[in-house]
């Protein structure tokens, strides 16, 4: 067996995010259209006498982070051992630079780059299809942390199929001030969507023949989210940073997932710089990052970090 295996696994952003009404499992059928940027959490595996769970941080707060059973990235590997039948019992160690509890699914990345890096480690040889089954379970996000790229996603999520793009894009992502729980931002879709929400939310056709295209602008300009306004609602401080981004020239600009982090379309490496430094100033946050996209899913890899924090 490996003596070690490093897994690294990317933050995603919902280019366009259509939430319908809840099911009877209590979740939302969603049309979404994910993409995975390039700042990544890492997770390395070893073997052990007993599972155990390990935090660090890249300039990220992870004090809200468990150690205990209830990490995605222990469930993870419960469930992995669950699907094989056998004992797995491995040491863990996550480094995070996703901003916690910010919409960019960094549990749902962590969970994803669990199950690689212990499939990896056993020896498991589990096919993308069983994995992507053990992940459906994990949570909703997890399935599109394995795949990456950019990609369709329905059902509440987990079903995904990738979407065919040109170019590559360059985001600047900008945490807010404390994190979000994504129940309470569904809840306040609820309260203010009252007895009319889409029945059938749907993909943005614009969205998509702009993503084929490769072209800038009709992306910018065809980003949703149907969770920003409950968000903003939540988090009314949040207008601060979209209007901010706008005002330093992103393509677009809009809450990711269920925020409160706020992602902003740029032309470039450099402009995605220049609208970090502008956005952070105006909001007075401290950490930003940069980021391209698309990029691959969780991958046993060398370490492969995002540029900064600033
Ligand atoms: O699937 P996951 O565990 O990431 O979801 C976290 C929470 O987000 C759920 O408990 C639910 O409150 C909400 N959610 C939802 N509809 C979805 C996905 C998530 O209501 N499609």
């Amino acid at each position: 067996m490996t003596s070690e295996v490093r897994a690294v696994s990317p933050a995603k952003v919902n280019l366009a995010l259509g939430v319908g009404p809840s099911g009877e499992d209590g979740y939302h059928r969603l049309a979404t259209v994910y993409h995975a940027v390039g700042l990544y959490d890492e997770v390395v595996a070893r073997p052990a006498d007993r599972t155990v769970l390990s935090v660090s941080a890249g300039g990220v707060d992870v004090h809200d982070v468990p150690t205990d059973e209830t990490n995605l990235v222990l469930r993870a590997v419960r469930a992995l051992a669950g699907h094989v039948s056998e004992d797995l019992q491995v040491a863990l160690h996550l480094h995070k630079n996703i901003p916690v509890a910010g919409g960019l699914a960094g549990g749902s990345t962590d969970a994803a780059a669990a199950l690689v890096a212990t499939d990896a480690l056993f020896e498991l040889g589990l096919s993308r299809a069983e994995l992507m089954k053990v992940a459906a379970d994990l949570g909703s996000d997890v399935p599109f942390c394995l795949v990456g790229g950019t990609a369709v996603g329905t059902g509440r999520g987990e079903l995904v199929a990738p979407v065919m793009t040109r170019g590559s894009y360059w985001w600047a992502v900008v945490p807010g001030v404390g994190g979000l729980a994504t129940p309470s931002v569904y809840g306040e879709f609820d309260r203010l969507a009252g007895d009319s929400p889409v029945e059938h939310p749907s993909v943005p056709d614009a969205l998509l023949s702009a993503l084929l295209a490769g072209d800038l602008d009709a992306v910018g300009a065809s980003l949703a989210n149907d969770l920003q306004a409950p968000a903003l609602s939540l988090r009314p401080e949040l207008k601060v940073p979209l209007e901010a981004g706008v005002d330093a020239g992103a393509f677009g600009a809009l809450v990711s997932g269920s925020g409160p982090t706020t992602v902003f379309l740029c032309a470039d490496a450099e402009h995605a710089r220049d609208v970090r430094d502008l956005v952070c100033a105006a909001t007075g946050t401290a950490v930003g990052f940069v980021a391209p996209g698309p990029v691959s899913g969780a991958r046993v890899s060398a370490a492969q970090l995002a540029e900064g924090p600033r």
